[in-house]
């Protein structure tokens, strides 16, 4: 929530006893406007959910209609969609209309991704534009086309979806998901400092191995095993641990919390 001044010193620990009541709505987004790319499937279905249980009106974007129909339906009240491309400019314009439409926004998760494969000598030059333009294109313009909305919302959030693959290097080949969910962290900070004068808060979330049609690779129980090994808490993500991170961002319990990296990895990245 936008604060205009300091609070006097001292104040806090004379005066102030933590509340987490749902009168203060501290973790409620009730009222509230999200939009959520890449929300058929995986995580983006996921936060879908969470936003909407956590009150908000959600607006959820991806190609395949059917399946965002089906967790519209699923979610019962307040779960709108709109089926379309992301790399689509039109489409952009599009959801841009319709959360005018709406009179705000006030959470934006920016989720929809893809990945590439294998050495880069391999690869062709379109296949390694078509990861840009998902990964990177489509989110530098859904966050110009919203500028307007976000910066009149009284606390808006921004969650740029990344990776730990945006702060470390995958062993197996895969240079235009790592360099665009690198960029993605790069981006969260440079917005986070174009955008806090009016309070619109932009940080990234950078989960490990959650179970989805991207990481399809993890029914390789081999491959999961070593990814067990490497990781501290030697267990995969259940789906529903991206919940509290993803929600600790969109609502006011984190108001403080601008331009960072939330890793979601059980410890992956910590050694
Ligand atoms: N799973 C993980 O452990 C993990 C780890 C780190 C980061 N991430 C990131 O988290 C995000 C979600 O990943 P996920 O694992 O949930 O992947 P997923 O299950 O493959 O879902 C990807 C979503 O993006 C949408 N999408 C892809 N291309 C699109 C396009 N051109 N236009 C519109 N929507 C498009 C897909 O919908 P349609 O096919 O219906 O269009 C789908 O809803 C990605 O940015 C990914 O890099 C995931």
């Amino acid at each position: 929530m936008a604060r205009a001044a300091d609070p006097p010193v001292g104040s806090c620990v004379m005066t102030t006893r933590p509340d987490f009541s749902a009168d203060r709505g501290l973790w409620s987004l009730e009222g509230r406007v999200a939009l959520v790319t890449g929300a058929s499937a995986g995580l983006g279905a996921r936060f879908v959910r969470v936003l909407q249980v956590a009150g908000a009106h959600v607006l959820a974007t991806a190609r395949r209609g059917d399946r965002l129909d089906e967790l519209a339906a699923e979610c019962g009240e307040r779960v709108e969609t709109m089926a379309g491309d992301i790399t689509d400019g039109g489409h952009r314009r599009k959801l841009a209309e319709r959360v005018r439409a709406l009179g705000r926004l006030d959470v934006l998760v920016n989720n929809a991704g893809i990945s590439d494969g294998g050495p880069i000598e391999d690869q062709s030059l379109d296949e390694l534009k078509a990861v840009i333009d998902v990964n990177l294109v489509s989110v530098l313009d859904i966050c110009r086309l919203m500028a307007p909305l976000l910066r009149k919302a009284p606390s808006a959030s921004v969650i740029n979806v990344s990776s730990i693959y945006g702060i470390v290097a995958s062993r197996a080949p895969m240079a235009g998901y790592n360099a665009t969910k690198g960029a993605l962290i790069s981006l969260t900070r440079n917005l986070a400092a174009q955008w806090a004068e009016y309070g619109v808060r932009v940080n990234a979330l950078a989960p490990g191995f959650f179970p989805t049609e991207l990481t399809g690779f993890l029914t390789d129980e081999e491959l999961a095993q070593r990814i067990r090994t490497r990781t501290l808490l030697a267990r995969l993500p259940e789906m529903e641990e991206i919940d509290g991170p993803l929600l600790f961002l969109a609502s006011d319990a984190s108001s403080y919390m601008t331009g960072q990296v939330l890793v979601v990895d059980g410890g992956w990245t910590a050694v």
